[in-house]
């Protein structure tokens, strides 16, 4: 793998994301949470702090204590689990805010996963026709991923995310702290997301994950804070430099699904349940890897060095399906019909392409590949 640039690099904290909407910056630092009630953007607007019990109790206080006073934000809460990420929700989250007065000044601020942080964002979107907020991620994954990019919505039962629009949050604070309380299981999802930035743009990531994987995967209160640092902030750049050049996903954006056509057709497949995402992102990424092999696009050993760089940082868990189950829920998502099924596959590790007109064959040895690896014995 090539050497790592990130060391010469000084870790910048901040990072602008430009948005057809104007720019906005993301930082990401240990103790942003116990700073930011008095982050310049607040300044006498009412605020509205939306999370789940579970995360106030556990990163709240901090958050609250940095208000002033006289500013203290109404706390607006939302159960936890991705079934929540819904109309209801929103209609009860609106009601709360017209009833405790909220106008198109409110500055919203989700406090939480990527659910609230969608949740919100389109909460922000619709209410009064569009306030702002300002998002404070607390999974790796919404760090590197939901947070950044502006895509908000919420699920209908029919299919998730099928509502939502494209709002940006006025600033991103991501404080590495809160991930100290994480699951580990949540921990490495995220990471995976990571991996996949690397995979798709950044060689010199890949290095640096290769190379600390046992620190980053250490146990919290082992992790050195500033590696982590430079994974999140790695990883936001990766996405922050394709949505800048296409928000509403007409090209580039689509190489950030590197995996994800596998992996939401497992995830379908298996109701939702069994994988998280970023687990069922990572084996969407070993189907991806040997579709890139087997394109005669990505050498044998470039797919098997990246394979079981994934597996290492697991263990993910098993499952039963067949490889019929999983190319029928392919043909079921929305964003690949069969006429014009397209893959984001890689020629080196670092360089991801958009591919369409495959054989069916080869989408099927790829699936049976990643099945092989994922299959309950
Ligand atoms: N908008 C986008 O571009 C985008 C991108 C990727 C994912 N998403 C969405 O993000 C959602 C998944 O996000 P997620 O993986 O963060 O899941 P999540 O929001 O459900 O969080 C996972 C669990 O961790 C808990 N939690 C959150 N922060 C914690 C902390 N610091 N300590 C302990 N527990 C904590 C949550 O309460 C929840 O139980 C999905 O709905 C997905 O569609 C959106
Ligand atoms: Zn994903």
């Amino acid at each position: 793998l090539p050497a790592d640039s990130h060391r010469a690099r000084p870790a910048s904290s901040l990072i602008k994301v430009q948005s057809a909407s104007g720019p906005y910056s993301v930082s990401v630092g240990a103790g942003l949470l116990s700073r930011a009630g008095t982050h310049p953007l607040l300044r006498d607007r009412p605020c509205f702090l939306v999370t789940s019990p579970h995360i106030l109790g556990l990163h709240g206080e901090a958050l609250l204590k940095s208000f002033p006073r006289a500013q203290r934000p109404v706390v607006l809460l939302v159960p936890p689990g991705e079934r929540y990420k819904s109309l209801a929700t929103i209609e009860r989250l609106a009601t709360e805010l017209a009833r405790a007065g909220a106008h198109r000044d409110a500055m919203l601020i989700p406090l939480g996963g990527g659910v609230i942080t969608d949740l919100t964002g389109f909460l922000a979107a619709i209410y009064q026709r569009g306030v702002d907020y300002i998002s404070l991620p607390t999974t790796l994954l919404a760090q590197v991923d939901a947070a950044i990019g502006g895509k908000t919505g919420v699920n209908l039962s029919e299919g998730k995310n099928l509502l939502g629009s494209i709002h940006p949050p006025r600033a991103v604070l991501a404080d590495t702290t809160t991930l100290a309380t994480l699951s580990p299981r949540e921990f490495r999802a995220g990471l995976f997301e990571c991996i996949k930035c690397a995979l798709i743009r950044d060689p010199a990531l890949l290095s640096l994950l290769t190379r600390h994987r046992e620190s980053i995967l250490a146990p919290a209160s082992h992790r050195d804070p500033k590696l982590l640092e430079r994974v999140i902030l790695a990883s936001i750049r990766v996405k922050a430099s394709i949505v800048a050049r296409d928000e509403h996903e007409s090209g580039e954006r689509m190489l950030l699904n590197f995996g994800h056509t596998f992996a939401h057709a497992l995830e379908s497949a298996l109701n939702y349940r069994t994988l998280l995402h970023g687990e069922a992102v990572a084996y969407g990424m070993l189907a991806a890897l040997h579709l890139s092999a087997i394109c005669g696009l990505l050498s044998a050993d470039q797919a098997a060095e990246a394979g079981s760089f994934i597996l290492s940082c697991g263990p993910l868990p098993r499952f039963k399906l067949s490889p019929e189950e999983v190319i029928a829920a392919m043909s079921r998502d929305k964003k690949h019909t069969a006429s014009s099924q397209r893959f984001i596959l890689l020629s080196s590790l670092g360089h991801a392409h958009v591919i369409s007109g495959l054989p069916p064959s080869r989408i099927r040895a790829a699936v049976r590949a990643m099945l092989a690896t994922g299959m309950k014995s």
